[in-house]
């Protein structure tokens, strides 16, 4: 009744995960209800056939167990968990790791809104459009509390949490406009948490990046096109906030380690451990420098915390992916 109803009105699979997802709740909800069915008509069985009788049979003998049987019913079931559990790890890692290729887009949830940040300085408030057939993957941090980023057409969520930085990507297969829910309790107006994600053909997305020719929003983008891309406002924090006294972005070292070519890389910390270098790293290296400080460096950087706000973070982070090789 309950697999009835989900496939009659299952909710348009919309993202290259949708299927994926939905294959293996259907393996699980199918096997489940077969075995289901199996127990309770096994056990009205036996209810009906081994009832106590009026004129009393010869008493069947006493049973203390049956190896054989115990055995292959705990094996089934261990290979039915093992089945789950392989299928849930492959489709686990695909919805983890982002593609190289990903459109990356930055995602600012507060109380009570959707922020996205383009690596070209657009910013869209509650809707966020994305070419169809490319993976975008979206860096999402929170300004105040929890919350979770939810696109049921897409099959996918991934909480939000405040100082830190996760990360989630799709990619669309169904033009159109598909709800963003925010799926964590964050206070009054959590339900009202509301947006969508707009997908386009990869030309109309093009046009759209070029200058807004969707009609109204254009007009609407037109007075927020200040358009400072999140990398350039990154380079000027970059001497502001005075980093540029100790880190260079051409491969010198100084007084601390240069930011050329170090992003998505390992870096050797004091303890001789290796950490990634990605958006936590950073973000972790500003705000608590004495964290993780690299190997053959002084434990001499002062904490930017409260100093730097999540938006400026963000930023100071896409620069220091532009500085792949050799810059200047
Ligand atoms: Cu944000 Cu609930």
């Amino acid at each position: 009744m309950i697999g009835f109803l989900l496939i009659t009105f299952r909710l348009p699979q919309a993202s290259t995960m949708a299927s994926m997802v939905d294959n293996l709740f259907d393996f699980i909800l199918w096997t489940s209800v077969i075995s289901f069915v199996g127990i309770v008509f096994g056990k009205l069985l036996f209810l009906v056939r081994f009832r106590r009788k009026k004129v009393p049979e010869s008493k069947t003998a006493y049973i203390t167990g049956h190896t054989a049987m115990e055995m292959s019913v705990a094996g089934i079931l261990l290979v039915w968990v093992m089945v789950i559990f392989y299928f849930g790890w492959v489709d686990y890692k695909k919805l983890r790791v982002a593609p190289a290729n990903s459109l990356e887009i930055n995602v600012i949830a507060k109380q009570w809104l959707w922020e996205f940040q383009y690596s070209d300085g657009r910013r869209l408030t509650n809707e966020l459009v994305v070419p169809k057939g490319r993976p975008v993957k979206l860096i999402m941090t929170s300004q105040d509390v929890l919350h979770s980023f939810f696109v049921p057409n897409f099959r996918v969520k991934q909480d939000i949490i405040p100082n830190t930085y996760t990360s989630l990507w799709f990619e669309a297969t169904q033009l159109g406009e598909h709800p963003i829910y925010c799926a964590e309790y964050c206070g009054a107006a959590h339900s009202g948490m509301l947006a969508k994600v707009k997908v386009l053909e990869p030309d109309d997305f093009e046009a759209w990046q070029v200058e807004g020719s969707l009609g109204p929003m254009a007009a609407l983008d037109a007075t927020a096109n200040a358009k400072v891309s999140p990398a350039e406002m990154g380079k000027t924090l970059f001497s502001t906030k005075g980093c540029n006294a100790c880190h260079s972005v051409d491969g010198k070292t100084g007084v601390g380690p240069t930011f050329m070519g170090v992003f998505g890389h390992q870096v050797e910390l004091q303890d001789g451990k290796k950490v990634a270098v990605d958006e936590n790293y950073v973000r972790e290296s500003v705000m608590d420098p004495q964290a993780k400080v690299v190997k053959g460096f002084q434990p001499i950087m002062p904490t930017f915390k409260g100093q730097i706000t999540d938006e400026e973070m963000s930023a100071l982070i896409a620069y220091i992916k532009t500085l792949k090789e050799a810059v200047q």
